[in-house]
């Protein structure tokens, strides 16, 4: 499997979009671990279903954009039906990795005046079988009012009953102020946190604004975790904790350097 260290805070991902590891070579341990992020979330699913998910950071490449692609790949290869939205307006990569146009996307809904919306007109099928996905759109002036706003929110009851699953790659909480509001509406947020990269006290910060707008964080996926720690010889690694709570915030958050 070949393997990539990049300079950290690119924009890589934005032009030549996010790595699918889990279509590329879904037998590796890297698509292994993605499968274990997807168990992990399940597990947290049972009293409660999830119909509804977001992956969010505390900052900009920290790696959100490509666990969400490939974890909303390894819920389709196992049979659920699910849309991935590209939900960072400011850094949107969907269409990027799916290599397709993004003249029309969630921004094009959220800014229609049209009472009805026909999801035909802006769900694309990515040609990977179970996942249909959505772009971001043309990047507007105040993208993070539209996150925010009623009218996503309608969208996304709307489209819910029409996958079994919505994954959103939303933006970073400390970048943009919104995140929150949509994410506590939601069924469901996971936090991504690079190793070695976010400090403990982004991450605090993001975890403290995520409680404080009431948003149940499923757990968190440690990104690009290193060969000494995971025992690997390889430079990606997911880690993922979960059953968030007050014992588990302690534990995770004294992991992350000051
Ligand atoms: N575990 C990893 N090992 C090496 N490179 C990574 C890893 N995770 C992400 N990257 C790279 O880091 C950059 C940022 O990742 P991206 O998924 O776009 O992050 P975000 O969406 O949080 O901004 C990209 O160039 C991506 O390929
Ligand atoms: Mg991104």
């Amino acid at each position: 499997m070949a393997i990539f260290r990049k300079r950290r805070g690119t924009n890589e991902t934005m032009k030549k979009g996010a790595k699918l590891i889990t279509v590329a070579d879904p037998q590796s341990v890297v698509s292994e671990q993605f499968r274990t992020i997807r168990t992990n979330i399940n597990f947290m699913a049972v009293d409660h279903k999830i119909n509804t998910l977001a992956f969010t950071s505390a900052n900009v490449s920290e790696g959100k954009s490509t666990i969400t692609a490939n974890v909303a790949i390894t819920y389709a290869q196992s049979g659920v039906k699910t849309l991935l939205i590209d939900g960072d307006l400011r850094r949107p990569t969907l269409h990027s990795t799916f290599n397709v146009r993004n003249n029309t996307g969630l921004t094009t809904v959220l800014t229609s005046e049209a009472k009805e919306i026909n999801l035909q007109d802006v769900v694309e099928e990515s040609g990977i079988e179970n996942l249909s996905i959505l772009t971001a759109g043309p990047i507007p002036p105040n993208p993070a009012e539209l996150i925010g706003s009623q009218r996503m929110r309608t969208f996304i009851d709307l489209v819910k009953s029409h996958y079994d699953l919505v994954i959103i790659d939303l933006a970073p909480v400390l970048e943009v102020s919104d995140t929150q509001e949509l994410a506590s509406h939601l069924d469901g947020i996971v936090l991504v946190v690079r190793q070695g990269k976010t400090q403990k006290q982004a991450i605090a910060r993001a975890v403290d604004m995520l409680e404080f707008a009431k948003v149940r964080i499923l757990g968190y996926v440690m990104n690009d975790v290193s060969s000494e720690n995971a025992g690997y010889g390889y430079g990606y690694g997911y880690g993922y904790g979960y059953g968030y709570g007050e014992s588990e915030k302690k534990g995770f958050l004294s992991r992350f350097k000051r």
